[in-house]
């Protein structure tokens, strides 16, 4: 999956930070989202996932290359209640695979913990899903990607491909139902292959079918890719279809789309994905909206205390704080390939900043984007390697005291940001 998806301007249009007169931190209202009530008197809605009952309807979307142990951690402490991981591949679990281990790293109370498994062959999810709950555990849910649109995921029949045919659909289900029982498998589905087969509706009855507790869809056909708009309509019509949960994605960039989306459509729950990335306040806004409060806005301080404790989480990532002690019965290390696979490199503390930063600048962008001063801060992008780089370039141009630095002064000042954008 590529981040290219994430390189569309229009969801990122201009931020401001609050007017934070005292320069300190605003918390918003119960970040957590526990022991609190909407709008209307009522509590906070939840979504029963099998047996487990999450304690709202905002998840962060597996998103590939994004959602490691780090990001995951700052969503949900924004108020995200599941974060699965990015899609795993079931082979590289069955084969025991570094870089598809590296994916199931997290801190011991990363929970409930939700993972999300690829492939195309029933036998091999099975068995790959099986590998990462028993050895690898505690695991909480499964969620089998049926979604992905890149050519080498889907050449080979899985991610979205699955999609054209809904018997395979329901036997893999079935087949990853069986071999986890009884964790809940939910399944993620795009609207269909292409515009003359938008098939949503049928895809999640055969889930339903297969024995899924819930599906996940992002209503644009694999064709479309991330072009053009999700087509909400079909979530509304997905969720008539089945009795099982349903989550809605697509184009969710702001609190208020995600709120809109889950009013319009009558899914139970809103997987935001592209609108957290630079923005994990998202879930924070998702859950004051519910309460009927006008969310917080992000004030300097705590952006960027935000972006300095990402940077933090992401090199203690790499430098190994959770790293996952391969199984005892686990297959010996493959040879790397040229043709495929990742070199495997170990890291000192040093080799660790570097690759930690390097990794983290896409985060780094993103945060900055459409604020007044992310013309500049893009332009010194390249060029940070280490922690005491990102500290010195936000130093620079977006210092503590608020103040405009000379060279940010000529960037067009943020306007508002709306739903629309
Ligand atoms: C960079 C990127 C990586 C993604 N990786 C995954 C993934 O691993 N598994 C998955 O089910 N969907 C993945 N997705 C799809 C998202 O979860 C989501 O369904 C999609 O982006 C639509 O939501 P949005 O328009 O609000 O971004 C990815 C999307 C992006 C942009």
């Amino acid at each position: 999956m590529s981040v290219q998806a994430l390189e569309n301007e229009a969801p990122f249009a201009s931020r401001a930070f609050a007017k934070d007169a005292e320069g300190r931190a605003q918390h918003g209202p119960d970040a957590s989202g526990s022991a609190s009530t909407g709008a209307d008197g009522k509590p906070i809605q939840t979504v029963n996932l099998g047996p487990l009952k999450l304690k709202n309807r905002y998840f962060l979307a597996p998103l590939a290359g994004v959602s490691d142990w780090p990001f995951r951690m700052l969503c949900r402490e924004m108020g995200a209640s599941m974060a699965h991981t990015e899609m795993i591949s079931s082979f590289g679990l069955v084969h025991g695979g570094d870089q598809t281990l590296s994916y199931l790293e997290r801190p011991a109370d990363e929970r409930p913990f939700g993972i999300q498994v690829f492939g195309h062959i029933p036998e091999i999810l099975a068995a790959g899903a099986r590998v990462a709950v028993e050895k690898y555990g505690p695991v909480d849910a499964v969620d089998i990607n049926m979604g992905c649109p890149v050519k080498k995921v889907c050449c080979n029949g899985a991610g979205a491909a699955m999609l054209k045919d809904p018997r395979l659909v329901e036997q893999m289900v079935r087949k990853l139902v069986e071999a986890v029982s009884p964790l809940p498998v939910t399944v993620k589905i795009r609207a269909g292959w292409d515009e003359e087969h938008k098939n949503a509706p049928e895809i999640a009855k055969a889930c339903e079918q297969g024995g899924a507790v819930g599906v996940g869809l992002h209503p644009r056909t694999r064709a479309q890719l991330y072009r053009g708009r999700a087509d909400w309509d079909l979530i509304a019509k997905t969720k008539r279809a089945v009795g099982i949960s349903v989550w809605g994605s697509g184009d969710l960039f702001t609190a208020q789309a995600a709120m809109r989306m889950l009013r319009e459509t009558g899914a139970d729950a809103a997987r935001i994905a592209r609108g957290a990335c630079g923005h994990p306040w998202i879930f924070r806004e998702l859950l004051a909206l519910e309460r009927g409060e006008t969310p917080p806005e992000v004030t300097l301080t705590e952006w960027r205390a935000m972006i300095l404790r990402h940077v933090d989480l992401a090199v203690a990532d790499k430098r190994g704080l959770y790293k996952i002690e391969r199984a005892a019965d686990a297959p010996p290390r493959r040879a790397f390939r040229e043709n495929g696979g990742h070199v495997h490199e170990e890291l000192n503390e040093q080799t660790a900043e570097l690759a930690a930063i390097r990794e983290l600048r896409k985060h780094l962008l993103w945060y900055t984007r459409g604020r007044r001063g992310g013309l500049a801060f893009r332009k010194l992008a390249p060029t940070l390697c280490t922690v005491a780089d990102v500290k010195a370039a936000l130093d620079r141009i977006f210092p503590e005291d608020g103040s405009v630095p000379a060279e940010v002064a000529a960037e067009p000042a943020p306007r508002e940001m709306t739903a629309e954008d």
